[in-house]
């Protein structure tokens, strides 16, 4: 495995610090100059039409940027994860999400062993499930065909899942659904699952490692749910057979820990596997999204499948210099280094796509919020911009004020659907269009903003003049796309996971790893019985915890 490169004692980082040092932003006057500048700087990737023209870039810019992606082996580094190699290297592993998605027929060594065939047995087994579920083959104890799939994760094993099927709603059968429960606040498994009827509800227990305190607490208490209501109905006995008999109708899990699903009670044939080189938060398209896959059917998986492959090959086989995922993973380390740029928005405007952002929040902070390279040293400049955002025209109404106005620059992406799913008129007014035009405004008002002057010209008291100027050169991209369908979901989310390797590879940091949530777990285990009442050890605990410890003590009825 090769040294990471130190990006800051490159030539196309210095070169980087000049253009950024002689730069003043104007993009009013670049788009005046240069009438073909929106052209230059737009870019497709299959569906995906992406504008760069209204970041602060110039030709120079993005050559230089091109520049420093090849000084640190970006093109290296990335065919080094396409095949497999290890490097993931804090955890020795491949790094292989990207063959989740390969054709079948196709082929990937790793570690000795084909890995295609597998994905496509995994992939077989979840499609004959789905399909079994959907058509009502598949039973409850009592003999009702299932209505309602219960996704048990975190992270990972939940914010993709969760995500997709919100995006993808159009596609979901009538009369089924899916929900997901993630927190170990008890109140998201008892909300989750007051209104169901437990002859007709199914769990799925996803989780990577089957170790997850959250998953396995909630996973037993839906256990404990189910078989209680059952119970009280009549629907079974009493007794360990009867209690086996239920489980096995009503829960299947996913996990790449097979002989631990077994011990929780879940017969591994209803178990469905993957393999330590999926990442956790790169696994909605293993058999992690088995929840979707029931929801949306087979087909429209194998589309989803489809849509990340076709952006894996755009990144694997374009040149860097119009690269969409690799050109916008730069463009993020020119705002992060460069503009010391702290966070960056993410503005679906697609209500479909409400919870991008917040899966976007694991794919991309617990992948580059590091501060070590993959070599163990100290990384040499900013890393792990903070990702958040609401769908718009929300966010329009909430937190814009700060991205037009404040004091830091905010990148902003914009998400936006040529056709909606629902093409409602108000009076002679297409509403969707209206949607798009908020969306248009508001990357041309980022970009050009409100000089002194005009806001004068429309009479405005010159007290206030001050406050109603819109400075301008706030830098955004806007992606465009025909439709949410689920082959472009699927190329959305791999554009984002190609985005942050891009930025974890100029960083030097291993994008694969997750230590930082580590000591937070280790201490919860170590608290809890503190908080259960064990004096011992809450006198082991610092005097800010003992409080809050005691107060909830004193507190809790
Ligand atoms: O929070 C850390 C983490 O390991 C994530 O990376 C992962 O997605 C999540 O926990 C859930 O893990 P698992 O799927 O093993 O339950």
């Amino acid at each position: 495995m090769s040294q990471p490169v130190d990006p800051t004692t490159t030539p196309a980082w210095a070169r980087l610090n000049a253009l950024n040092e002689a730069m003043e932003p104007d993009l009013r006057g670049w788009f005046a100059a240069d009438p073909s500048r929106s052209k230059s700087f737009t870019f497709s990737a299959a569906d995906l039409y992406v504008d760069l023209s209204k970041n602060l870039i110039n030709a120079d810019v993005l050559t230089a940027l091109v520049d420093l992606a090849n000084q640190v082996g970006l093109v290296e580094r990335r065919d080094a994860m396409f095949a497999g190699e290890h490097i993931n290297v804090t955890e020795d592993r491949a790094v292989l999400h990207t063959a989740l998605r390969a054709p079948e027929g196709s082929s990937l060594v790793v570690d000795g062993t084909d890995v295609i065939p597998e994905v496509h047995q995994v992939l077989a087994k979840v499609y004959a499930f789905a399909d079994k579920v959907r058509s009502g083959e598949w039973v409850g104890v009592t003999g009702k065909p299932i209505t309602t799939v219960v996704n048990i994760g975190i992270g990972g094993s939940d914010l993709g899942p969760v995500m997709v099927y919100e995006a993808l709603q159009p596609y979901v059968k009538p009369g089924l659904q899916a929900r997901f429960v993630s927190n170990i606040d008890p109140t998201d498994v008892a909300e989750k699952t007051k209104d169901l009827d437990p002859e007709s509800t199914l769990f799925i227990v996803a989780s990577k490692t089957f170790t997850t305190l959250e998953t396995l607490t909630n996973a037993r208490l839906a256990r404990a749910w189910l078989l209680d209501k059952l119970r009280e109905s009549g629907a079974i006995e009493a007794g360990e057979d009867a209690a086996g008999a239920a489980v096995a109708k009503h829960f299947v899990a996913v996990s790449t820990a097979l002989d631990k699903v077994a011990a929780f009670g879940i017969d591994p044939e209803n178990a469905f596997g993957f393999w330590d080189w999926v990442g956790g938060r790169y696994s909605v398209d293993s058999a992690i999204g088995t929840s979707v896959a029931v929801a949306i059917g087979p087909a429209n998986f194998a589309d989803f499948l489809a849509g990340f492959h076709a952006i894996d090959r755009h990144f694997a086989e374009t040149e860097l210099a119009s690269n969409v995922p690799a050109l916008m993973g730069l463009l993020n380390v020119w705002y992060v280094n460069f503009f010391k740029a702290g966070s960056h928005a993410v503005l679906p405007y697609s209500q479909f796509l409400h919870r991008f952002p917040a899966y976007l929040q694991q794919l991309t902070m617990e992948s580059n919020g590091k501060s070590v390279r993959y070599d163990g040293s100290p990384v040499t400049t900013e890393t792990g911009e903070v990702f958040w955002g609401e769908p718009g025209t929300n966010g329009q109404h909430a937190f814009y004020q700060l991205i037009h106005q404040g004091t830091q620059m905010i990148p902003c992406d914009f998400i936006g659907v040529a056709n909606p799913a629902h093409p409602l008129v108000d009076g002679d007014n297409d509403v969707h269009e209206l949607f798009l035009a908020n969306f248009f405004a508001q990357t041309a008002a980022l970009a050009f903003g409100k000089t002194a002057d005009e806001v004068r010209a429309e009479g405005t008291p010159e007290a206030i003049v001050p406050a109603r100027v819109f400075p301008g050169n706030r830098p955004t991209t806007s992606i465009m796309v025909p439709e949410l369908s689920p082959g472009v979901v699927g190329e959305l989310i791999a554009l984002y996971e190609h985005i942050t390797f891009t930025e974890g590879v100029v960083w030097g940091i291993d994008s694969f790893d997750q230590w930082g949530v580590e000591l937070g777990k280790q201490l919860a285990l170590q608290i809890a019985p503190a908080v259960s009442g064990d004096d011992e050890a809450l006198g082991k605990q610092d005097s800010s915890t003992q409080s809050l410890i005691t107060y909830y003590r004193s507190q809790r009825k």
